[in-house]
């Protein structure tokens, strides 16, 4: 049988009539417009293939989020910054994009009890940034195997990559170094108690590097920019489907089919591709809402993940000081004083002033917290801190004026599973059924390792 009647049947059986569709043929279809999809779309259009990428919002960029103010300045409140490296160079070369060094907001921080709003001592010990990350790269050092982002974990997986994390900081004395590794790795949530594994792949030898060597770079007009002028390298009006989500595919080892509905209109349409990228979380709900037809493998691996839900933020009118960062600080837990889950990581000074940025953790597997609950959360903390009489806070003036949903976020399975040879089963499913994956499920959750883990997954598509 012809793989175009073969799909259509299947198709049909799904209880969806193809019949009268516009189609659209494409060498490959992308699920998801965030930092990976975009990277694959504007590669494989440089290679001379063609591609039609589907968003589910009505913009690129995923994780990547920028406030554009009145008067042109700007806040990118989720992703603030990539590696200075030849690779993120080299990309934003290709779409004409000027960069700058990322500064932060500010160097001074202020320490708070969120929960209390009282002013609380940060752990002693720490150290600067610097010499906290030499100290934890030395330690890590010997993990060299996951020093690409990717989880290329041997066989048998160390022990000591499954223990929880605090074991790790006491064995090699890093307590002062937890502040700085907190910094890129509050996502994983209770840090110390996480497995080691998965604050090292938050948290590793690219990030350090990329911190001790070149620093971070950032689009000159924002993230935003990368995305706008990402789009249109890509051909937008052709080849990206926004605020669009699959419905129904059907995949074989020639080819897949996909219906694409969009959300406003309601309009379908045909994409047949001969592979398929997904850059996006596949997780088992999302899958099954786009009514894949999935493996017993495919069902096996996605149902395992765990995730957290987390969320980010600007704020305004807050009463708070300009000029200074207000770390979250949780006396009680030791070492580190790092606060637990739910969280305000910090609030962050965004170099605007009167705006701060705040990325809120929520508890892993826990989707009572809501965005609800995360907005509550910080008004409760920011109220607190009047309460307490530290600041002089206005929580009845404050705005909430960007607020974004990041869940599901930080993906990790039971150590067990690790154990098991759950990331090798995962990355013996690249090509299965004409369908490749990239995106944060399968690599650091950093954008530059990402688009080097992203290349290598578009020259298996070609092998
Ligand atoms: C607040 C925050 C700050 C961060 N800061 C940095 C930073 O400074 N530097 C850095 O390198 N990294 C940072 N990261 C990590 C960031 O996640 C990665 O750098 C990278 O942007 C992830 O890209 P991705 O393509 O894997 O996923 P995403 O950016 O999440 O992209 C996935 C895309 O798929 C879309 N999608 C989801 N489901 C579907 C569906 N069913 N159909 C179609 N589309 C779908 C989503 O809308 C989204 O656009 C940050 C992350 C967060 C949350
Ligand atoms: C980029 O990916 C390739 C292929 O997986 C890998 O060999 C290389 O080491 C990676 N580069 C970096 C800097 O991680
Ligand atoms: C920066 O980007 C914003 C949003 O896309 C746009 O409105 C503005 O004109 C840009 N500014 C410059 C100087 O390019
Ligand atoms: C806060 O932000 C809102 C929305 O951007 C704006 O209308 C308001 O003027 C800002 N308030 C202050 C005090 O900057």
């Amino acid at each position: 049988m012809r793989l175009a009647s073969f799909l259509a049947l299947a198709t049909a059986a799904a209880g969806i009539s193809t019949a009268n569709l516009p189609v659209v043929t494409r060498d490959v279809a992308i699920l998801g417009g965030g930092a990976t999809g975009t990277y694959a779309a504007v590669q494989l259009r440089e290679q001379g293939k063609s591609v039609a990428l589907i968003e589910k919002k009505p913009q690129l960029g995923g994780h990547a989020e920028t406030l554009y103010l009145p008067d042109g300045q700007y806040i990118n409140y989720g992703v603030e910054g990539y590696f200075n490296n030849e690779l993120t160079k080299s990309f934003f070369a290709q779409l004409d994009v000027d960069y700058e060094l990322l500064l932060p907001g500010s160097m001074l921080t202020k320490h708070v009890d969120f929960t209390t709003g009282k002013t609380a001592l940060p752990a002693s010990g720490i150290l600067d940034a610097g010499t906290g990350a030499a100290l934890y790269r030395a330690a890590i050092e010997q993990f060299d195997y996951l020093a690409t982002g990717a989880y290329y974990l041997p066989d048998e997986v160390p022990e000591v990559l499954l223990r929880p994390f605090r074991e790790f900081v006491d064995a090699h004395a890093l307590w002062g170094a937890l502040e700085i590794i907190f910094t890129f790795a509050e996502n994983v949530g209770d840090l110390l108690e996480r497995p080691l594994l998965y604050v090292i792949m938050n948290f590793g030898i690219p990030q350090i590097d990329a911190l001790l060597q070149g620093e971070y770079i950032r689009p000159k007009n924002g993230t935003g920019e990368l995305f706008d002028k990402a789009a249109n390298y890509i051909d937008e009006r052709n080849n990206i489907l926004y605020s669009s989500s699959v419905i129904s595919a059907s995949r074989t080892e020639s080819g897949v089919e996909l219906v694409v509905e969009h959300s406003q209109t309601g309009k379908c349409t045909l994409i047949r591709a001969r592979k398929l990228l997904i850059a996006h979380p596949p997780t088992l709900p999302s899958l099954t809402a786009q009514g894949f037809d999935l493996a017993r493998e495919e069902k096996s691996l996605f149902s395992k993940w765990s995730h957290v839900n987390y969320y980010a933020a600007v704020v305004n009118a807050t009463g708070l000081p300009d000029g200074f960062n207000i770390a979250n600080t949780d006396p009680s837990n030791n070492p580190g004083h790092l606060p637990l889950p739910p969280f305000l990581w910090q609030l962050e000074y965004s170099g605007v002033p009167g705006y701060f940025m705040i990325k809120i953790v929520g508890p892993r597997n826990d989707d009572t917290f809501t965005a609800e609950a995360a907005r509550e959360l910080i008004v409760q903390n920011i109220r607190a801190m009047g309460q307490a009489g530290t600041f002089a806070t206005t929580p009845g003036e404050m705005q909430i004026v960007a607020f974004a949903s990041h869940t599901p976020e930080t993906l990790t399975v039971d150590v067990d599973e690790i154990r098991n040879g759950f990331y090798k089963r995962l990355y013996a499913l690249q090509g299965v059924r004409s369908t490749f994956y990239t995106g944060y499920t399968f690599c650091t959750d950093y954008s530059t390792p990402l688009w080097n883990y992203t290349g290598s997954v578009l020259e298996m598509m070609d092998s």
